[in-house]
């Protein structure tokens, strides 16, 4: 019976896990012997004793050296490349981009890395996307982390005693992340408005009860790529947004930025000025810092005070709500791990011509096989 690892994760900062007792149970289903490395699941509120209950052995990291298929949240370290087998496949977030070096290493090592962040955007790996089901927590983190330090109720409150009246939020932003983050703003009460560059978003905003606030020109109309991501806007549409999000931000009470273009830093969409300009008080939350941040001032992992906004930058948001994110991340690569897999052997049965298996290997037989890294000779 093939090995399959589950490994405790070593880098700083990184509570999630790449299995739950759900998905184990799943995986002894298809034949796997599933060891699961002693305190794994510890930070996400998974003691070993529910994987050994869903039919997991409880190891070490020595175990890695017999594993076939490993699962991790990040990018395998050196020291932790060293401990798996020759062939074995690898599946975790990868960050692949300007990582060259690391590509290098993890090829070397001769194991099969997949990046489940290259997951396609296509109906049929919905259930193996990582990037939607983390973003969406971490859209309803960022809300909940920006009304913890408001000073100020978020629901409008009519009280004997008065009114509180209801926050204004302000969600620049509307993917995945974004349209979490109104959807619970929504829920606690707030008025909520959102802002994004491609068209689509506009009804998504609607849809959910909160005003959408653009410059609808033609550049707009013809923002959105084929796979749905954002274009870069030019200088001249960016300084027409600028303008009329100044006034705009001007009057609310939380920002919540989420803004990203694949494969580029994160557009700059709130100044320092514009900050100046909200009451004393507010709050701003940078969901897209790992990428360079959408706010001026916004420091990595810190709540930092910049023009009088409480300018809120945590990095990795959804391992704030970990015990949730491992439960959905740990799906998504059961789900990829399915078909990898043959029911008939019960063996892993990796067919290099599926768009999925394409568009996620990085590594195989000690080279870096993926188009986008390979260098070209
Ligand atoms: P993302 O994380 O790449 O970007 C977040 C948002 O920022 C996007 O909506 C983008 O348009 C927006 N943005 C970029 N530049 C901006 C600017 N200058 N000003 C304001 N907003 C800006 O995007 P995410 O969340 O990954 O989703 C992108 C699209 O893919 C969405 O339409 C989403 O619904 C769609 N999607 C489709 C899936 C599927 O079909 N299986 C799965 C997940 C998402």
């Amino acid at each position: 019976m093939a090995i399959i690892f589950i490994q405790r994760e070593s880098a700083e900062g990184e509570p999630r896990v790449g299995g739950s007792p759900e998905t184990v149970k799943k995986m002894k289903a298809l034949g796997l012997d599933v060891v699961v490395e002693a305190g794994a699941g510890a930070l996400s509120r998974i003691p070993d004793g529910e994987f050994e209950q869903a039919g997991a052995r409880i190891g070490s990291s020595t175990d890695a050296a017999a594993a076939e298929i490993v699962l991790k949240v990040r990018r395998p370290s050196s020291a932790e490349l060293q401990g798996y087998k020759n062939g074995a496949v690898v599946i975790a977030a990868m960050d692949p981009y300007g990582n060259d070096d690391a590509l290098r290493e993890i090829a070397a090592a001769g194991v099969s890395a997949f990046a489940m962040e290259l997951m396609p955007r296509i109906t049929r790996a919905q259930s193996m996307d990582i990037l939607s089901s983390q973003a969406n927590l971490a859209g309803y983190q960022a809300v909940i982390d920006a009304a913890s330090v408001y000073d100020r109720a978020v629901p409008m409150m009519m009280t004997a005693a008065g009114t509180v009246p209801a926050a204004k939020v302000f969600v620049m932003g509307a993917g995945v992340a974004g349209l979490q983050a109104i959807a619970t703003a929504r829920r606690l009460g707030a008025v909520v408005s959102a802002t994004d560059v491609r068209p689509a978003a506009k009804e998504q905003v609607a849809s959910l009860g909160a005003k959408f606030i653009a410059v609808e020109d033609e550049e707009f109309k013809a923002a959105e790529t084929d796979s749905g991501y954002a274009k870069p806007m030019s200088p001249e549409y960016q300084a027409k947004q600028a303008v009329l999000v100044a006034e705009h931000v001007a009057k609310q009470d939380i920002v919540i930025t989420t803004a990203l273009i694949p494969g580029r830093p994160a557009p700059k969409l709130v100044s320092r000025d514009m900050l100046k300009a909200m009451k004393p008080g507010s709050v701003a939350v940078d969901l897209a810092i790992e990428r360079g941040g959408n706010i001026e001032g916004a420091v990595a992992d810190q709540v930092s005070d910049v023009e009088g906004v409480k300018v809120i930058a945590y990095g990795n948001v959804p391992g704030r709500v970990a015990a949730s994110a491992s439960l959905l991340y740990a799906k998504n690569l059961l789900s990829f791990l399915e078909t990898l897999m043959s029911k008939e052997t019960r063996k892993l049965a990796i067919n290099p011509d599926d768009e999925l298996v394409k568009a996620t290997m990085l590594t195989h037989g000690g080279q870096i096989v993926h188009p986008n890294f390979k260098k070209e000779d």
